[in-house]
């Protein structure tokens, strides 16, 4: 009778941990962008968060199995919400760097950039160097602030910074800063979509960065299926697809 109560005790806990494997498996993962960027992540008028991004990471996660749910918040909270457990994974057209490895794990990279700068229409800039001495609109926190700050000083006054790459681009045809510093795709479309408000000033010295899709440290098992459903989707073509969809020049 022991023995009977026993393995009845054991059949239930393996029964409950298939369930709850299941149950996690099939559960969705809730995925944090900063969608005020496109053609990377943007918001439609009825809130549906939209972009090459996000195309990506749905490609990806129906290749590797999981469900996930765009959740559209600032740039600058983002990696807290990662490692506070809000969010299991983010992309958001984030360039792969020493210091955020400090603080995520990120995903083979998928998708090649670099900073432009962009200027009004009349400007008589040329090169980085000669923002020096110039206002510089750049969104708070990303490569683009990195490296005016380099320039500028971190302190400076002339260092215009904004929640959001839109909003200092707003700034700059405004009249407000003398130039932007942001990642290409960016400026690019922002450009296309309102011709003639500024043009942009490319600059050799600009490093090349790559965007990585960033999982908490140390979860690796996540990461493993996000690198196999990148592969996936590059080896089959979906990648390629998708990126037509959003960009007209050669791929990355
Ligand atoms: N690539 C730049 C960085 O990682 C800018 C990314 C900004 N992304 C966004 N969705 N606002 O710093």
């Amino acid at each position: 009778m022991k023995l009977f109560s026993t393995m009845f005790i054991i059949s239930c806990l393996t029964l409950l941990a298939c369930t709850k494997k299941q149950e996690s498996t099939a559960s969705e993962l809730i995925v944090g962008t900063d969608a005020a960027y496109a053609p990377f992540e943007s918001e439609t008028a009825d809130k549906t968060v939209q972009g090459f991004d996000i195309d990506i990471i749905k490609a990806i996660a129906e290749k590797a199995g999981f469900k996930v749910k765009i959740v559209n918040t600032p740039w600058e909270g983002l990696f807290n919400q990662l490692e506070s457990g809000d969010r299991d994974i983010l992309i958001s057209a984030i360039t792969i760097n020493e210091e955020r490895r400090k603080v995520m794990d990120f995903s083979e990279p998928y998708f090649e950039a670099v900073q432009l700068i962009a200027v009004p229409v009349s400007s008589k800039v040329t090169k980085f160097d000669e923002l020096k001495s110039l206002k510089v609109g750049v969104q708070t926190g990303t490569t683009g602030d990195e490296i005016a700050s380099r320039l500028l000083g971190k302190s400076s006054q002339n260092i215009k910074r904004f929640e959001g790459t839109p909003l200092a681009l707003q700034e700059l045809t405004n009249g407000g800063v003398d130039a932007v510093v942001a990642d290409n795709g960016v400026i690019d479309n922002f450009l296309k979509n309102n011709p003639k408000t500024f043009k942009t000033v490319s600059d050799p010295s600009f490093a090349k960065e790559h965007y990585g899709i960033a999982v908490r440290k140390g979860n690796t098992s996540l990461l493993k299926k996000i690198n196999e459903g990148l592969q996936a989707i590059k080896s089959d073509g979906t990648y390629d697809r998708i990126h037509k969809n959003y960009f007209t020049e050669k791929k990355n």
